[in-house]
C-alpha cells in the first residue's frame, strides 16, 4: 500500500506577509489526512517556511538542487544546503528547467545522485509536450527521461516521480484520470524494468492544473499516488482540499 504524497511547488512566487498568511490559512483548513504533504517555496524562503512548519508534519522541499556538492558555482544551491535548511524532499528535472535553462537527462541524473546523497528525497518530474503527444511520441519521451535520468541508479528506493504533462502545466488542461493512469501504468512498466523489487512501492504522482475539483478524481486511478500542484497551491483551501482528497 504506498501512502499518498502531494507536495506543493510554488515556483517563483511568495513574499514573507504571503507566506505567513498562506502557511498558516492552509495548516488551519488541514484536517486529517492520510497523505504525506511537503511544500517547496522559493529557496529565499526556506528559512522562514521551516519556522512555519515545525510543529505541523508538513514537510519541506526544494523545487531544485545543484548537480555539483560545493563550490565556486554563483547562484548554486546544493542539495546539502537544502538538507542543512531543514528540506527532506527536492524536485529535479522540472519541465520549466528543461525548458528555460536547456537541462538535459544526464544532468538531471547528475542531480538526483547529489540529492540522494544528501540524504533528501527527489522527486524526478517527466513529461512530453503537446506537439509529442499529438505525433504519438509521448511514451518514447518519457521513457527516454526515465532512463537518462534512473539508468545508472542502483535501485529506485527514496524516490518519487511525478508525470507531468507540459501541455497540462499552468493551461487549465488536465490530463483526464484516464490519460493520466495510462501514463503511470506505462511509468510503473518501465521502472518495473530498472528494479522490480521497488516498483511496485514507488509512488507516482501527477502535475498539471491539479484543483480541488478534479483531484479526487485522479487520485482515483490505481497508480496515481498524489499530486505535484503548482498553481492551485497558492490558495490555503484549494490546497487543503487537495490534500485531503489524497
Ligand atoms: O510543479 C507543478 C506543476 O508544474 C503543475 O503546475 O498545477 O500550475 O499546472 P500547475
Amino acid at each position: 500500500m504506498r501512502q499518498p504524497l502531494v507536495i506543493a511547488n510554488w515556483k517563483m512566487h511568495g513574499k514573507r506577509a504571503f507566506n505567513q498568511a498562506l502557511v498558516e490559512a492552509f495548516l488551519g483548513l488541514l484536517e486529517e489526512h492520510r497523505a504525506e504533504c511537503v511544500l517547496c517555496p522559493p529557496f529565499a524562503y526556506l528559512g522562514q517556511l521551516a519556522e512555519l512548519l515545525r510543529s505541523s508534519d508538513v514537510m519541506l522541499g526544494g523545487q531544485d538542487c545543484s548537480h555539483i556538492a560545493e563550490g565556486a558555482y554563483t547562484g548554486e544551491v546544493s542539495a546539502e544546503m537544502l538538507d542543512d535548511c531543514g528540506c527532506q524532499w527536492v524536485i529535479v528535472g522540472h519541465s520549466e528547467r528543461r525548458q528555460y535553462h536547456q537541462e538535459s537527462d544526464a544532468l538531471v541524473a547528475a542531480k538526483l545522485s547529489m540529492a540522494q546523497r544528501a540524504g533528501l528525497t527527489p522527486v524526478l518530474c517527466v513529461g512530453e509536450t503537446q506537439e509529442q503527444r499529438e505525433t504519438g511520441e509521448a511514451q518514447d519521451v518519457v521513457k527516454a527521461q526515465l532512463l537518462g535520468a534512473l539508468g545508472d541508479l542502483p535501485d529506485l528506493q527514496g524516490l518519487a516521480i511525478a508525470y507531468e504533462p507540459v501541455w497540462a502545466i499552468g493551461t487549465g488542461l488536465t490530463a483526464s484520470p484516464e490519460q493520466a493512469q495510462d501514463m503511470h501504468a506505462f511509468i510503473r512498466d518501465v521502472v518495473t524494468g530498472l528494479d522490480a523489487t521497488h516498483a511496485s512501492g514507488l509512488r507516482l504522482l501527477y502535475g498539471g492544473s491539479v484543483k480541488a475539483g478534479n483531484a479526487a478524481e485522479l487520485f482515483a486511478q490505481a497508480d496515481i499516488d498524489g499530486a505535484l500542484v503548482g498553481g492551485a497551491s497558492l490558495d490555503a483551501e484549494a490546497f487543503a482540499a487537495i490534500v485531503c482528497a489524497a
